[in-house]
């Protein structure tokens, strides 16, 4: 019978033990490091905050003697409740360290970028205004001269369809060509001739405008079919419709539909990313995958994706 309890209690404190400790070391972990986990926020303080976030009002906790500008001279950390010139120095508890800008456990924020905000409140019927008439005072064509009435190219060639792309990813293009970042002097002319705001109108008239019919698979054969939908393992190439969607209907706002657009536009950009001289593509994948396909592959994917020439439709 005493065998038998000593038994239970044993299995009842193996059973409540480990959560315990787990529970212990993790409160402990965060009341010791301020709640920043094992990344601790002065490890990675570039540049000191403000003096305007409390200065002096962090002791001990921040730990980072002298990297406050407005801190008293002297004022050794763990000494600051007595200070003069900080007004808050009676709340006794330590402040949690004042938020780090970059990046620390407790930054949740995602960087920016520059174009979101084009796109903000941006008026598509002012878009449609600027795609039909161009700014003939600042010398700029009319976009549908080049891109279509719909935002379809009638003629195909070195001129992309812009519709069935995203209002994010046509901002981003035209912010990358004003930018320089993408180099075509046809665009990066246009591009610096258009404001911000104007950015923002056509990008999102155009992401309004539904894409050319679907004519994917009906060219390019076996080896452009696998290469799209499977990929090529032995060469580390991710299939394309991974990220550009199924049948490269384009996914997410900023993975462009490849589908209707002309063989000569795709092989061009195929090409540039290959030698590099399309560098836009924010973390390099196109730059990498093009550079591990052949020109036949490349050739093949172009007519998978273009479907018949203009004419033939
Ligand atoms: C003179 C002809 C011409 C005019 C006018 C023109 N474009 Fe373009 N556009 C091009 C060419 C050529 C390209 C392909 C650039 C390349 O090869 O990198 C292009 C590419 C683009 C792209 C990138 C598409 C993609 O799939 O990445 C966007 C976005 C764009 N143009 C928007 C516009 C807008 C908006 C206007 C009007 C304000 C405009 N374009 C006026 C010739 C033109
Ligand atoms: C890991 C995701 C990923 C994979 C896989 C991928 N792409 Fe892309 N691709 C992108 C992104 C992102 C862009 C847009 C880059 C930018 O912001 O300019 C892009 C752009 C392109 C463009 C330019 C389109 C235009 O309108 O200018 C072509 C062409 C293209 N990809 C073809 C392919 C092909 C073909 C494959 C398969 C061999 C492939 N991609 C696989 C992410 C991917």
């Amino acid at each position: 019978m005493i065998e038998h309890r000593k038994g239970i209690s044993i299995a009842v404190l193996l059973i409540v033990a480990p959560p315990l400790v787990t529970l212990i070391a993790t409160a402990h972990q965060m009341i010791g490091t301020g709640g920043d986990g094992l990344i601790r926020a002065r490890a990675v303080t570039a540049s000191a905050p403000p003096a305007t976030q409390a200065p002096a009002s962090a002791p001990a906790a921040s730990g980072a003697p002298g990297a406050t500008p407005g801190a008293t001279p002297g004022a050794t950390p763990g000494t600051a409740p007595g200070t003069a010139p900080a007004p808050t120095a009676a709340a006794a508890p330590p402040k949690p360290p004042a938020p780090v800008p970059g990046r620390s456990a407790l930054d949740f924020s995602a960087s920016r970028p520059a174009w979101e905000t084009f796109l903000r409140d941006a008026d598509p019927a002012a878009g449609k205004q600027l795609a039909a008439n161009g700014k003939p005072a600042a010398g700029v064509q009319a976009c549908v001269a080049c891109h279509g009435q719909a935002g379809i190219t009638p003629s195909g060639g070195i001129f992309p369809n812009l519709a069935g792309l995203s209002s994010e990813y046509l901002a981003k293009q035209l912010a990358d060509f004003r930018s320089g970042a993408r180099v075509q002097p046809l665009m990066n002319t246009v591009a610096r001739a258009l404001s911000e705001q104007e950015i923002g109108q056509v990008a999102a008239y155009y992401g309004t405008l539904a894409g050319p019919p679907m004519h994917v698979g009906e060219f390019g054969g076996d080896a452009a079919r696998k290469l799209d939908v499977q990929g090529d393992g032995a060469r580390a190439l991710p299939a394309c419709a991974n990220c550009h969607g199924l049948r490269g209907m384009g996914e997410g706002p900023l993975i462009p539909r490849l589908a209707g657009q002309s063989r000569e536009y795709f092989t061009d950009q195929m090409n540039a990313f290959r030698s590099g001289s399309r560098q836009n593509d924010d973390v390099g994948v196109m730059r990498a995958f093009s550079q591990r396909l052949t020109d036949a592959e490349i050739q093949a994917l172009a007519a998978y994706y273009a479907g018949p020439a203009p004419q033939q439709r």
